[in-house]
């Protein structure tokens, strides 16, 4: 593609951002779609975010993701963030529109949409086990709620977290039934068994370690598992789960889908069907 003096500018910042797939998959979907629109990776430190979200606004750019350390930093240097974004407590898309600048999250989406792709798995009216209870939690916790579990049990090694999550959220979404706890209830087979599904929102799995005391196969009969992390693209959880013919899938899905979302609140159109996972897959080792 030839950058012009017409090209429509997006990126994402975050420290570090040079190992993000997003460039991958949003450049792919402006290329497939004939948008003359790029997708640029800015390195930027958290003492420089005010800096560099006034300057990325005022250079016109038409909106940007967030990543980490700043999704919840960036929060007060916004003109507007949408409801949910603010349930989540942090903002992962930026949409910039003459100057105003517009928070959202798509990762809670993202996780909604991979289920529906991934596993033909709606919330609606289902229990779902949430492991972990930070910032992705947070996102998958709300974004459940809202597309219809009617029951939503947060598990955290450290109970306390689990506990204010919960307390956060309970009050602001109606006709689902949250609960907290910690890790140990995993080794209780009427517990496993009590849910739809199960979703990792951890770093568990990234090092080969998994969760003791969690055994897929006291899942009742159809339930699924939802394991955010992607590399490795196989978890001992998610290993354990195909030994034993259990629906699962890993975060590469929702990685997809969050993009896909970003993509839509910038150009107003959907990406085509596929390209973004195509080029994820052709990318990567
Ligand atoms: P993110 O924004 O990706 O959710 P985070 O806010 O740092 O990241 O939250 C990390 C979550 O992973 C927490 O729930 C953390 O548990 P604690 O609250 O007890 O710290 C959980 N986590 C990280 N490493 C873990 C491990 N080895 N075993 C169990 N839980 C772990």
């Amino acid at each position: 593609m030839t950058i012009t003096g017409k090209t429509t500018v997006t990126g994402i910042i975050g420290a570090p951002v040079a190992h993000s797939l997003s460039p991958v998959m949003h450049n792919a979907a402006f290329g497939a779609l004939g948008l003359d629109w790029v997708y640029v990776p800015f390195p930027v430190p958290p003492a420089r975010l005010e800096a560099a979200v006034a300057g990325l606004a005022a250079a016109g750019v038409a909106g940007f993701n967030v990543t980490i350390p700043h999704k919840v930093a960036i929060m007060p240097f916004l003109d507007a963030i949408d409801p949910d974004a603010e349930l989540i407590g942090a903002v992962n898309t930026v949409l910039v529109r003459e100057g105003r600048l517009t928070g959202y999250n798509t990762d809670g989406l993202g996780l909604v949409a991979a289920l529906a792709g991934k596993l033909t798995f709606d919330p609606r009216g289902k229990s779902v086990l949430v492991l972990g209870a930070g910032g992705a939690a947070r996102s998958a916790v709300v974004s459940l709620a809202r597309a219809g579990a009617v029951r939503v049990h947060v598990a955290n090694r450290t109970t306390d977290a689990a506990v204010t999550l919960v307390d956060l959220v309970a009050g602001r979404l109606e006709g689902t039934a949250f609960a907290a706890g910690s890790l140990d209830a995993l080794a209780d087979p009427a517990f496993i068994g009590s849910f739809d599904l199960v979703v990792n929102t951890t770093s568990v799995g990234m090092s080969g370690d998994s969760f003791s005391g969690l055994d897929p196969a006291l899942l009742k009969s159809g339930a699924c598992i939802y394991d955010m992390v992607y590399a490795p693209p196989v978890t001992p959880l998610l290993a354990q789960c195909g030994a034993h013919g259990i629906p699962c899938a890993n975060g590469l899905g929702m990685l997809v889908a969050q993009g896909e979302a970003a993509f839509r609140i910038w150009t107003g159109v959907a990406p085509p069907e596929g390209c973004m996972e195509r080029a994820l897959a052709a990318f990567l080792p």
